[in-house]
């Protein structure tokens, strides 16, 4: 079993296991090498050799636990034949949302818009460079694509005031993301994921009285699919504040943490194992200063089953030797 799985379903606590969110991306070289020549995103990600090759690229570096497959939340709407485009300097642009036109869509022509993702995780799977280590597949939480699709666009820090004014809208996009998210998860498990994450990017937009309809139960149907499979699932509601209860209603079989709550309350507060928490801005300073952090956050969950990531994803403007630094200073703990 994978030091991962070891933590997560055996409860291990004397191993320091790690990846990074976004640990196939823009702060290595060899990724914008690929990225240059490869000027649309989403053409990138149905690209089946050059996703596994970038998915790949981090495992060659370093001695990450895990190989997260390169893919983006956004493959979801645009399987649906929403329009998604992402723009230099700008990030995602989805075009105008219209239900019929979804709802027109089978899962046959779902799973054939993004089979190459699927593709990608097989090849992957296969690959020397990943045995003994978890192949994570992902998705975006219900409530997150759902801001994306309607917003068409980060929503940055607030969402506008009349956004949940249309509840027909979002009762049926979220019955049509609930079946077309099942999907996805079903396909990336049967080409090789042993993993699911759930990113939940804009969870902390939401009142603690909107969690239950837009959060809480969304996320549950998807936690119990993919725990239906015997596969472990990791939740990152980034923002939500209060883990503990969010915890307690999802029961995932993990937690990853954002940068912005406190380690020590979460160590107090919640049983099941976490991941992640250091503030990725960390990789910015210098060694002497991330080996600090670190040790805080090991030091915090020393007897707590525990994944070492960071409380988002790695910023583009990483030294990859920083990165470097960061995984033997893990794994030497
Ligand atoms: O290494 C990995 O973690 C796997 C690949 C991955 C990507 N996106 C590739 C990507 C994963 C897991 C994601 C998840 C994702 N995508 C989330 C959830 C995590 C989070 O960041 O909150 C969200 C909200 C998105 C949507 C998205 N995709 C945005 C907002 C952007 C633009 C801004 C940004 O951070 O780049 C993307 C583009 C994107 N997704 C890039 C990559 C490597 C950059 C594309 C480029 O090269 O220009």
């Amino acid at each position: 079993m994978s030091d991962i799985k070891e933590v997560i379903i055996n409860k291990k606590t004397d191993l320091n296991p790690v990846w990074i969110m976004r640990q196939a991306g823009r702060y290595l070289p060899e990724f914008r090498e690929i990225r240059k020549k490869n000027t649309n995103f989403i053409n990138l990600c149905l690209n089946k050799e050059l996703s596994a090759e970038i998915t790949l690229q981090p495992l060659r570096r370093f001695a990450f636990d895990a190989a997260i497959i390169f893919s983006d939340i956004l493959m979801l709407p645009y399987g649906l034949n929403q329009k998604v485009e992402f723009k230099k300097n700008f990030g995602p642009l989805l075009g105008d949302l219209s239900l019929d036109n979804i709802s027109s869509i089978n899962e046959k022509d779902f799973v054939q818009r993004i089979d190459p993702v699927y593709k990608a995780i097989n090849l992957v799977k296969k690959h020397k460079l990943t045995e003994n280590k978890t192949i994570i597949g992902f998705v975006g939480a219900p409530w997150t694509l759902l801001v994306y699709m309607i917003n068409k666009q980060s929503p940055k820090l607030k969402l506008k005031d009349d956004f949940l004014s249309n509840d027909v809208l979002i009762k049926n996009l979220l019955k049509i993301l609930d079946k077309f998210l099942k999907i996805h998860i079903k396909n990336q498990i049967q080409n090789g994921a042993g993993l699911i994450q759930i990113f939940d990017s804009w969870a902390g937009l939401l009142e603690n009285t909107q969690l239950q309809n837009l959060v809480y139960d969304p996320t549950l149907s998807l936690v119990e699919y993919i725990k239906s499979f015997n596969i472990p699932v990791i939740c990152f509601p980034r923002g939500i504040k209060d883990y503990k209860s969010y915890c307690e209603v999802i029961n995932p079989d993990a937690i990853c943490i954002d940068y912005e709550v406190d380690p020590l309350q979460i160590k107090k507060e919640i049983k099941i194992p976490v991941q992640g928490g250091m503030d990725p801005k960390v990789l910015l300073t210098d060694k002497e200063n991330l080996k600090k952090e670190i040790k805080k956050y090991l030091d915090i969950f020393k007897d707590h089953p525990y994944i070492f990531n960071l409380g988002h994803g790695v910023l583009p403007e990483t030294d990859p030797n920083m990165m470097d630094y960061l995984v033997k200073t893990v794994k030497d703990y």
